[in-house]
């Protein structure tokens, strides 16, 4: 029988958040549903709900979550009722063009739920990174769930999106590695998460950069060396603290948490010759970047961007679950508060005042 529950719809461009009743399908061949124990608020549910991401409304939003699998359609057996899970919106295929040339973490062809959740009336909603976890049950594809040991599901459901969006931003795209160099602008989940992985992977000096200083005291306990505060710098001013604190050369890699075209620069100018620019922050569709070709080529290296960390969920929150529960990776620093369904619009606000690294709704 389909379930109705509460769950947090964005109905129109720009209009706040609503706790809705939605409908929640039989799962499908191949579909799993979940009960929801945990959904962190990320930047990018706040980009839907201002129509950074398409037009597509209503959306379900939320998609940072740990839970349990309550129900399974035919076919499935990757995982069975019970299994504690962490959500991911990339299911490879196998079969697209990047699987079969041995990238799966690119997969071009992700699987979803096939059947949509809808309103009561009804009307099909899209689920925010095809997931929508803002919800006491949501109907994914089976490859969206990845077991992992049982842990705090606010800490752990983090790794699900922005977590490892920014440690693989370092480790994975970045390729960060021990005594290479790194900065970070941007210190919100994402920046911060860069900032764990380049600590975890042996970065020295790891920089981290935000207008906020309470931002950068996060940064700190999360292994920077360095902050800077560039509330009142510019461009160029950015670009020269880095050097500064990197011998006049600027960092081996620069990660751009933020997304925008000042800050995209000052990660290509920060950056030493032939290092790496990693953009993991996501621009609007109005945003346009200017470079002089010519730096571009004559300072060489790579420019690349990181869609969620260039993960494998399978391979990759297992390992990390693994070290949460050895103490090497401080998850539960990312959790500045837990709140209930109804606090999602204030989390936005929060985030907007740069009050919080993540607020996680649990069920
Ligand atoms: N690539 C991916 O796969 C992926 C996955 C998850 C999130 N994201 C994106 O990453 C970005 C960050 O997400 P978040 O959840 O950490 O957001 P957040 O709002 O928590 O953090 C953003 C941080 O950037 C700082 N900031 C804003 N403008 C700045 C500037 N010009 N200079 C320096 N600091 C500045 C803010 O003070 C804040 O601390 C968003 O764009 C989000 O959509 C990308
Ligand atoms: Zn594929
Ligand atoms: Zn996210």
């Amino acid at each position: 029988m389909p379930t109705t529950v509460k769950g947090i719809v964005a109905m129109s461009k720009g209009a706040p958040v609503e706790v809705t009743d939605i409908v929640i399908p039989d799962p499908g061949p191949g579909e799993v549903v979940v009960d929801v124990k945990s959904c962190g608020v990320c930047h990018t549910d706040f980009h839907y709900r201002e129509g950074g991401i398409s037009d597509d409304y209503p959306f379900l939003l939320g998609h940072e979550s740990a839970g349990v699998v309550s129900e399974v359609g035919e076919g499935v057996d990757s995982v069975e009722v019970g299994d504690f899970v962490v959500l991911n919106w990339r299911a490879i295929c196998g079969d697209c063009r990047a699987c079969r040339r041995g990238e799966p973490w690119y997969c071009f062809d992700t699987h979803n739920a096939t059947q949509k959740m809808t309103l009561t009336d009804g009307t099909e909603l899209e689920a925010a990174l095809g997931i929508g976890s803002f919800a006491e049950k949501t109907l994914v594809a089976a490859g969206q769930c990845t077991k992992v040991e049982e842990s705090d599901p606010s800490v752990v459901g983090l790794l699900g999106c922005g977590v490892m969006a920014g440690i693989g931003a370092a480790i994975n795209t970045g390729q960060v590695t021990r005594g290479k160099s790194v900065a970070v602008i941007g210190c919100g989940g994402v920046g911060n998460a860069a900032i764990a992985g380049a600590h975890l992977a042996g970065a020295s000096p790891i920089i981290a950069i935000d207008f906020d200083e309470k931002k950068l005291a996060a940064a700190k306990e999360l292994g920077a060396t360095d902050t800077i505060v560039s509330k009142d710098l510019d461009e160029d001013g950015v670009v020269s603290a880095v050097q500064e604190l990197t011998g006049g050369f600027g960092a081996d890699v620069v990660i751009d948490a933020v997304g925008r075209p000042e800050t995209w620069r000052q990660a290509f100018y920060a950056r030493d010759l032939a290092g790496t620019v990693v953009l993991v922050g996501v621009p609007t569709p109005e945003m346009e970047l200017s470079v002089p070709l010519a730096d571009v080529f004559g300072r060489g290296g790579s420019l690349k961007s990181s869609w969620y960390g260039d993960c494998l969920p399978d391979r990759d929150f297992p390992m990390l679950v693994d070290l949460y529960k050895q103490g090497r990776l401080p998850l539960e620093k990312f959790v500045t508060e837990r709140i209930s369904i109804d606090g999602v619009e204030d989390a936005f606000a929060k985030m907007g005042r740069g009050e919080v690294l993540r607020s996680v709704v649990e069920f």
